[in-house]
């Protein structure tokens, strides 16, 4: 027998749709600020961004949550932000708020910013995750990520995070031949940026589609699933095995026709998804991840053992990725990290 299945991690195995008896776990945004050990390196780096382009520092912060908890997987400390940077759009962060970019909401503005990613921006990147690899213990599986290119845009063409993406749904709206020029331009430069990942160490990769819930059917096959598809189908021409994950949040029922039409090897399952239908529609077709809600997780108490159980007792019983329905919240107790690990692996 090939000595190659075994060596596997468990999150790869799962992602290949084996089902396992103790589920692999990682949390989305687990390196971050619920630890004093991230605070006291962000504080160092001076700002977010300077911390994201800091391989030395990147990396450690990379490795914080691993060593502190064991988790089964890392993800590359970054942001999917670093696209529309590397694309020539001005990025920063306002402290206590979020992102801002200068607004690419016409043809004059978009004209100004380069059309292809600057890989120089990239590099530091790239070189977290080189220093990654170098330093995971084997059992630890990397993941790499980038955002999918309907919620990047929506930052592009808004210049910071909107509640109901109106500036982006308007301009598909008024001018769907320039929105698809944005969306083109994030599809090419993202393929590279996976590539690249992939390159350097990392063993599978997450598209990052937070606002999916936001469009209707006809919109989501043009804006998520399209340009989706495009980005497995040019990773996968240069990585044929690359496992990818996608993560259409809040696209609920639309989550199968996603699945079929994009080929991804996973699905991230928002916290409110319908966990019976999740089962029997989803996970019938590839391994799912979710989707413990982070308000559960950071409440803690008896009610974080219950949905523990509840959601093992949706999706233990296939291909499935133990984690949270989105980032885990700053204010979360370390102590309630632990607790989940606890009862996820007893
Ligand atoms: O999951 C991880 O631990 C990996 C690193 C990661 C970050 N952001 C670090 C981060 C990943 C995968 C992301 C993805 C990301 N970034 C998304 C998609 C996932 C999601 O959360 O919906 C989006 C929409 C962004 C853009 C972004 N970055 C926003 C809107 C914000 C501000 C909100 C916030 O949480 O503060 C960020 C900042 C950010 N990205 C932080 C971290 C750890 C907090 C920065 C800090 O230290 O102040």
């Amino acid at each position: 027998m090939s000595t190659a299945t075994q060596d596997r991690s468990a999150f790869l195995r799962a992602l290949s749709g084996e089902r396992l008896a103790t589920p692999p776990i990682w949390m989305m945004r687990q390196a971050g600020r619920y630890l004093p050990e991230y605070r006291e390196l962000r504080a160092k780096a001076g700002s977010f961004l300077s911390l994201c382009y800091n391989p030395e520092l990147a990396a450690e912060v990379t490795l914080q949550p691993i060593r502190r908890f064991g988790f089964d997987a890392a993800i590359l400390f970054s942001d999917i932000l670093v696209v529309p940077q590397a694309l020539g759009q001005k990025l920063w962060f306002v402290e206590g708020e979020g992102p801002r970019l200068e607004p690419v909401a016409n043809a004059q503005r978009l004209g100004e910013i380069d059309g292809q990613a600057d890989a120089d921006v990239l590099a530091p990147v790239i070189e977290t995750v080189r220093r990654v690899k170098a330093a995971l213990p084997r059992e630890t599986a990397f993941i790499g990520f980038c955002g999918a290119p309907w919620t990047v845009a929506t930052y592009m063409v808004a210049g910071r995070g909107t509640p109901d993406q109106g500036p982006a749904k308007d301009l598909f709206g008024k001018d769907p031949a320039l929105f698809q020029e944005i969306i083109d331009r994030i599809v090419v430069a993202s393929v590279g940026y996976l590539d690249a990942q992939l390159t350097a160490g990392v063993d599978a990769v997450q598209i990052f589609d937070s606002w999916a819930g936001s469009l209707g059917p006809e919109d989501f096959d043009r804006w998520c699933i399209a340009p989706t598809r495009r980005i497995v189908e040019g990773v996968r021409q240069r990585h044929p095995d690359a496992r990818i994950i996608g993560f259409p949040r809040g696209a609920g029922r639309l989550i199968p026709r996603y699945v079929k039409a994009t080929g991804v090897d996973a699905v991230g399952l928002e916290s409110d998804i319908d966990r019976t239908f999740a089962r029997d529609e989803i996970q019938s077709l590839v391994a799912v991840q979710g989707n413990l809600d982070p308000l559960v997780l950071r409440a803690g108490g008896p009610e974080l053992e219950r949905e523990v159980a509840a959601v093992h007792a949706a999706f233990g019983a296939g291909p499935f990725v133990f984690n949270l329905g989105h980032g885990i919240l700053p204010d979360t107790p370390i102590s309630h990290v632990e607790r989940l690990l606890a009862a996820v692996r007893a």
